[in-house]
């Protein structure tokens, strides 16, 4: 630490020493420009901050002037996270009327910039979230202009200098989450005007709250949760008159609260939080003089005593009370129910008696109450069922009796009831409007009557706990339908079958102490009866499987818990359609979807849906992809997967021109030409394209797989080569589309659809059955394929009769052919066999026939293809 000191130091006078050696630049903007010379700018983002006429420096990033005189003059720099780095140089000190420095959130790393208290006008220096690294040297008093001082998030360590006193001027210090430690210097009592003082999250700032803090009148918030504070709370709060933030927790403060907390004085309170500590004595009881108090927080500490129902009363504002894990006892406040702007109330694991009041349905707002284990002696009130914001309800452990209310239920985002270890009796109401249950446990009462049918129509309920009850009747079957992770009905008097997969399979099902209970692998088989024997090891394979599936049934509880909250947020955008367009298309996915009818399919669409040609408003043909079903990929990564494919730019890929998506389709939408696909056009009777149309598709094909292969950063194959995937423009220009499908539907997907519908197709490389890899080559081969369908005018899917009765695909056919004498004339499509270019088609001929080698190695890379095909 000495060492990182000295160097710290160090730097400081070499900084002191350029100063003093840098000649006084002349104009702001060279004074800018030299700032920024220093400075390591990887995203270009300070790239308007040029030497240049046109652009005044008053109009550069983050700049901002002021007139003074009639002269525009810098006064702040704004620079926060523009992922800078470098160094922070002294030359800016030279803008006379610089008083903001904010160079928050980049990635400064340096010790303190001390240089800077050369710049006599600056207020403001916010250095927060960098990877500033030393100690704060006692020369930080130099800092003598400044008024907000914000270090926080930085690796700065050692003690706290005294001299930090003589910034007198300071309002906020932030030295927020820092390696901080040793002391808090009584110097810190100086900085009178601070309004905001920040030391949390400082682990090894192991200090007293120094008592001078009360002479710091005009403080607003105090913020030194999570640090190491220990010794007691200094009776000169009640000074802090400005006081409306106070966090102290997560520390080891012990002792009492001092009176001023207890008692009155601190009347603009906003937020009080002192949890976590080793504090006791009683509870503060004027805290609700403030009238504006919305959080109070007690927790996890040892208060003992009574709540008064009158101190809590007044607390008009209050959102969240938190007292649990400390010794309260007496009757919990009734007041606390009824609480205009209550959210969150937790008391759990005190001595609290009480009633729960019907004036809970007041409380119009609340979300959370949790009041387990107390003795809370209390009929469970009809205005619970009232308050239509409750989330969670947990009373377990407690004196509640009676009936359930029907009504209980009632709050359609309720997830979370506990109401075990209690003495309710009569039957479980059908509880119906509560869709989002996902945890519901009333083990241990005395409650009656059948298991609700209804309980089986809640989508995400997980567990389930209706242990030790006087439950009886059957399970109901439908049960089964749920995904529960848990389900425990012993000690019931249950009877009659058990649906199979609650015995065998998840959830963690607990069925003991309910003789009348049957099924497979149950002591009582539901028929006849089974040997001695054979009961006794299934019941064994039956532990097994529940000690198995308790395990499980923990983990995925989490994960249930989790994933139901995910998608409760999410449920709200099922069915909906989302679009990116690359390009204006001015269409709407609604437009799109009442478009995609029959009259628009084209082909037969292959597995993936079917292909529809749009008609756009504007004129333009759009081809529209539908694709189902494919595999669950995060629509994050789905999209950057599109948008992958989408950026390529290249005249012989058709262009993707944007997509639609909802949770379970996804609709690409292509480019279409006027023409049609080289497929359609081939399939025509009348096919009798010249050949040197014939070529010009075949070297734009190649051109367009040479670039995906080589050019195109990442890497892609093209996967789907086939002449319907080649759409042909006025001039005949070729366009490839259907590309790298299995990018977007993932590999899995595109091997059980894509692959497998082609299979047989004479397009695939022989190679693709047994090779898991996909290869260039095989992208190669499939071209081949078209070049023969181009040389011969046959259709890939065409069998040809060979002369001597045997019908072959388009390959065979042709490697039979050429093996013959004169055989390669014959295969040519006669249409152009006659043409003066006889030769170079039999050179084409030639390029088909090693690309389609049945040896992938033996096929030429598509670039070299591209050099033939030019070369003819
Ligand atoms: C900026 O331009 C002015 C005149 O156009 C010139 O005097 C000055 O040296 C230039 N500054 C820098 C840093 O290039
Ligand atoms: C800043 O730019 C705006 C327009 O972009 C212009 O009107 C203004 O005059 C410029 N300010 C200076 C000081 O050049
Ligand atoms: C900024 O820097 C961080 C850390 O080096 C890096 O993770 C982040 O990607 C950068 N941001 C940009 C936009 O490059
Ligand atoms: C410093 O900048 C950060 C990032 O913008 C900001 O969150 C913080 O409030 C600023 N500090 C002060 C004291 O204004
Ligand atoms: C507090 O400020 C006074 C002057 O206002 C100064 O004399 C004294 O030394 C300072 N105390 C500390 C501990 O910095
Ligand atoms: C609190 O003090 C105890 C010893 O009294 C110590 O072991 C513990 O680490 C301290 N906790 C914190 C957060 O400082
Ligand atoms: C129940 O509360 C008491 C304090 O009243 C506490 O000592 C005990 O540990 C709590 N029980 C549980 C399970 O938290
Ligand atoms: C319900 O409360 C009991 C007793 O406090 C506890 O053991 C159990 O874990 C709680 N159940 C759930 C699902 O939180
Ligand atoms: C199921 O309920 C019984 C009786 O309440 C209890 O003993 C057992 O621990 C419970 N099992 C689980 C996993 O909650
Ligand atoms: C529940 O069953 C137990 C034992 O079978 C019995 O003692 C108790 O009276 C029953 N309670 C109710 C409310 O039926």
């Amino acid at each position: 630490m000495a060492i990182t000191n000295q160097i710290a130091l160090l730097f400081s006078l070499l900084f002191l020493i350029c100063i003093q050696n840098s000649a006084s630049v002349s104009t702001e903007s060279d004074v800018l420009l030299s700032f920024k010379d220093s400075i390591d700018d990887p995203l270009g983002l300070l790239v308007s901050w040029s030497n240049s006429t046109t652009n005044h420096h008053c109009n550069w990033t983050g700049v901002t002037c002021i007139a003074t005189k009639d002269v525009l003059s810098v006064s702040s720099l704004n620079l926060q996270s523009l992922n800078l780095s470098g160094e922070i140089s002294a030359t800016i000190c030279d803008l006379p009327n610089l008083f903001h420095l904010n160079l928050a959130d980049n990635l400064f790393n340096q010790p303190i910039p001390l240089h800077l208290s050369q710049c006599g006008s600056l207020e403001t220096l916010n250095l927060s979230n960098n990877l500033i690294w030393g100690t704060i040297p006692n020369q930080i008093s130099q800092f003598e202009s400044l008024r907000v001082l914000d270090f926080s998030r930085n690796h700065v360590e050692g003690m706290i200098p005294g001299n930090i006193g003589l910034l007198q001027r300071l309002r906020v210090l932030n030295l927020r989450n820092n390696l901080l430690s040793g002391n808090v210097p009584s110097g810190i009592s100086n900085l009178t005007e601070l309004t905001i003082l920040d030391l949390s999250e400082n682990p090894f700032l192991v200090s007293e709250i120094p008592s001078g803090i009360g002479k710091l009148l005009k403080l607003e918030q105090l913020l030194l949760q999570s640090s190491g504070f220990h010794g007691a709370i200094p009776d000169s709060f009640m000074d802090l008159k400005s006081l409306s933030t106070l966090d102290l927790s997560q520390n080891n403060l012990t002792g009492v609260l001092p009176q001023s907390l207890e008692l009155v004085s601190l009347r603009k309170l906003v937020s009080f939080d002192v949890s976590e500590n080793k504090l006791f004595g009683s509870f503060p009881n004027g805290v609700c003089d403030a009238k504006g108090l919305t959080t109070l927080s007690l927790h996890t500490n040892s208060f003992t005593g009574l709540v008064p129902d009158s101190s809590i009363t007044g607390c008009l504002n209050l959102e969240r009370f938190e007292i649990q894990d400390n010794g309260f006892s007496g009757d919990f406040p009734d007041g606390i129910w009824s609480l205009p702007k209550i959210r969150l109330i937790r008391a759990e694991n005190n001595r609290f008696t009480g009633k729960i009041p019907e004036s809970i349905s007041m409380a119009k707002q609340l979300e959370q109450v949790q009041i387990d284990n107390n003795t809370f002696i209390s009929k469970l009130p009809l205005g619970l069922g009232q308050v239509k914001s409750l989330y969670k309800f947990s009373a377990s452990v407690n004196g509640l009796y009676g009936e359930i209310p029907n009504n209980f239920c009632d709050s359609l985002v309720m997830s979370i009831i506990n109401l075990s270890h209690n003495y309710l009796t009569g039957p479980i109401p059908e509880l119906k409007r509560c869709r989002k249950l996902v945890s519901f446990s009333l083990a241990d009462n005395n409650l009656v009557g059948e298991i609700p049918h209804s309980l089986a129509a809640f989508p995400v309920l997980t567990y389930l706990d209706l242990s030790q009850n006087n439950l009886t009747g059957s399970i109901p079957k439908e049960l089964q339908n749920l995904k529960l992770a848990l389900f425990n009905v012993s000690f019931n008097d249950l009877s009659g079958e058990v649906p199979q997969s609650l015995i065998t399979g998840l959830p963690a099902s607990f069925l003991q102490g309910n003789p009348g209970l049957c099924g497979q692998g149950l002591p009582n088989s539901c028929g006849g009866t089974k040997s001695k024997h054979e009961v006794a090891g299934l019941s064994k394979l039956v532990s097994v499987i529940i000690s198995l599936a308790l395990s499980l049934a923990i983990v995925i509880l989490a994960v249930g818990v989790y994933i139901t909250y995910r998608s409760s947020k999410k449920s709200t955008q099922m069915g909906v359609w989302r679009s990116v367009f690359f390009y204006s298309l001015r269409v709407t996915e609604q437009d799109l979807l009442v478009a995609m009818d029959d009259k628009a399919a084209r082909g037969s669409g292959g597995a993936f849906g079917k292909v529809y040609i749009i008609n756009l408003p504007s004129g333009e043909n759009v081809a529209v992809k539908k694709i189902l079903n494919f595999e669950s990929q995060s629509l994050k990564t789905l999209k950057a997967e599109v948008k992958t494919l989408a950026k390529i730019r290249n005249k012989n890929i058709a262009k993707i021109l944007g997509f639609c998506y909802s949770s379970d389709a996804l609709i690409l939408i292509y480019e279409h030409l006027q023409k049609g696909s080289l497929g359609d056009m081939i399939a025509q009777p009348d096919f009798k394209l010249p050949w040197d149309d014939r070529l010009r598709i075949a070297t734009g094909v190649a051109q367009g797989l040479a670039y995906l292969h080589q050019d195109y950063v990442p890497h892609l194959l093209h996967r789907n080569v086939k002449s319907t995937n080649v759409l042909l423009d006025e001039n005949n220009e070729p366009k490839l589309t259907g590309f790298a499908l299995d990018r977007i539907v993932g590999e899995a997907a595109f091997q059980s659809s894509v692959l497998s519908a082609s299979s047989g197709s004479c397009y695939i490389a022989p190679e693709s059955g047994y090779c898991k890899k996909a290869t260039e080559q095989m992208d190669t081969y499939s071209f081949g394929v078209m070049l023969l369908e181009l040389v011969t005018g046959r259709g890939a899917d065409e069998h040809i009769e060979s002369g001597d009765g045997e019908f072959l695909d388009i390959v065979k056919y042709v490697r039979r052919k050429i093996n013959i004498t004169n055989g390669a004339i014959q295969v040519v499509d006669p249409k152009i066999s006659n043409s003066s270019s006889q030769q170079t088609i039999l050179q084409a001929l030639d390029i088909a026939v090693r690309c389609t080698s049945v040896a992938p190695e033996k096929r030429p890379p598509m670039c070299e293809v591209v050099r033939a095909l030019q070369s003819l």
